[in-house]
């Protein structure tokens, strides 16, 4: 990858092998999901984000369901035996010996950090010149955690766990994120140093920085700025909470750029989905990925709207409507009790309340196609495949079954007949 304007080797290995015991799972923590993604997966597509090289994971625990979901898009290592961090890294030793350049260590279950800090922890290792770069950060209850313990010029002198630690040490608020840069060749050096004799019995990773710090190699950190980005899954409230951190950070992203969100508490963006400016947002609507907004929209409340739509500007999507693999013209108004999927509508078109699309004959999808300035009536059934012309009107209550040209009239329904009562 670039760093800086230079080329730079870096690899990132994604920790994978551990077990989720306090998520009472019958299945790997790794692939429960925050919104649409798994886990790992969303720890997989950073590490592509930020251009790695070359990706490995560690699996081991339940290790075909996370080779499911991440495919070939990465390396794989197998962890036999759950040794500790230090012997997870060790097991990836095949990859990484001989290369010249940087590794970052992940968490397949830390899945919300940020692409730039982590952009920012690699660029700050090259800079520095430092053979471990730690991502830390200041926690007022660090229980649990491993402290970084530092010398009176502030620079790293080794990673205490929390098992391992005197109580003075316990005192540090300062902890390790399980986060790193690593010189890759200092890395595959110090693996062969650490022994599992502490507390744990477990090979640590963490030894590495008191082993590069004896051999007089430089070390460092960058303290994250958001806590909440380090955050782990470890059961299903922090499910819960990464969930929740997640979603208010991309909504906050989104009033940023200039999008009206009536109740955050309440709204559902998936992840890289576009919403043009003005765009005003009413509560308990969901958004999922890949959609794309334009300017000027009401969306809400109650709506949900669905993988690959695409909506035009001045669009309106009102409430109880749901839509999927839609998009919808300039100034087409979708106002009340709707579905349409698989559909095209044009600019300017009204759907009339309760009008749906029949797209689907229970084995095979159809499309819907509707011109511009549509009229749709209220309560109409459209029968996919279909096309609807430009200029068309719907009468209310018909079931359009046949494609109607431009310019006509569609009128599908059984006519009144009223007939006098007998007992009055
Ligand atoms: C580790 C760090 C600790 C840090 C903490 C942050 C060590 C020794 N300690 O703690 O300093 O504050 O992370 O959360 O590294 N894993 C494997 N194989 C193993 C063991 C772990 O793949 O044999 C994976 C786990 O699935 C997990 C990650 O590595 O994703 C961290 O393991 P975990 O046991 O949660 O971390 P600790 O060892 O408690
Ligand atoms: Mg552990």
């Amino acid at each position: 990858m670039k760093i800086d304007g230079k080329n730079q080797y870096v690899m990132t290995l994604i920790m994978a092998a551990g077990k989720g015991t306090r998520m009472k799972t019958n299945k790997s923590k790794l692939v429960h999901k925050i919104y649409d993604k798994e886990l790992v997966k969303r720890v997989a597509d950073l590490a592509k984000k930020i251009g790695s090289d070359e990706i490995v994971a560690v699996v081991g625990h339940l290790r075909q369901q996370v080779q499911e979901v991440l495919g070939d898009n990465v390396k794989y290592a197998i962890q036999e035996e759950l040794l500790g961090t230090g012997h997870a890294v060790m097991q990836a030793k095949e990859y990484l010996k001989g290369k010249k350049g940087k590794v970052v260590i992940l968490y397949g279950d830390v899945p919300i950090i940020r692409k730039e800090t982590l952009e920012n922890l690699i660029s700050k290792s090259i800079k520095n010149k430092e053979y471990a770069t730690l991502l830390t950060a200041i926690y007022e209850n660090p229980t649990g955690y491993g402290r970084i313990v530092r010398d009176e010029g502030g620079n790293i002198k080794a990673i205490v766990e929390e098992k391992d630690a005197d109580p003075l040490q316990k005192c540090i608020k300062e902890i390790n994120s399980g986060i790193y840069c690593f010189d890759i060749e200092e890395l595959v050096n110090a693996l062969d140093y650490i022994k599992p004799n502490n507390a744990q019995g477990e090979y640590y990773l963490t030894d590495v920085i008191k082993i590069m710090n004896d051999k007089g190699l430089k070390t460092g950190a960058v303290i994250v700025e958001d806590n909440t980005e380090i955050l782990g899954v470890n059961d299903r409230a922090q499910l819960e909470l990464l969930t929740r951190v997640f979603r208010m950070r991309i909504n906050a992203e989104h009033m940023k750029n200039g999008v009206t969100i009536e109740d955050a508490n309440s709204t559902y963006i998936y992840d890289d989905v576009e919403i043009g400016v003005d765009t005003v947002i009413h509560p308990n609507t969901t958004i999922k990925s890949g959609v794309k907004i334009g300017e000027n929209c009401e969306l809400g409340p109650n709506a949900y709207i669905r993988e690959n739509c695409e909506l035009g500007n001045n669009v309106k999507i009102g409430n109880f409507v749901e839509i999927k693999k839609t998009k919808i013209g300039d100034n087409t108004k979708v106002p009340h009790l709707i579905y349409l999927g698989d559909c095209e509508i044009g600019k300017n078109g009204n759907i009339g309340c309760g009008t749906i699309t029949c797209n689907y004959d229970g084995k095979n999808k159809h499309k819907t196609i509707i011109g511009d300035n549509a009229f749709i009536g209220s309560n109409v059934n459209l029968v996919a495949p279909v096309n609807i012309g430009d200029n068309v009107l719907i009468a209310a209550g018909s079931t359009i079954t046949e494609d109607v040209p431009s310019n006509h009239m569609g009128i599908a329904r059984e006519r009144q007949t009223n007939k006098e009562k007998k007992n009055k």
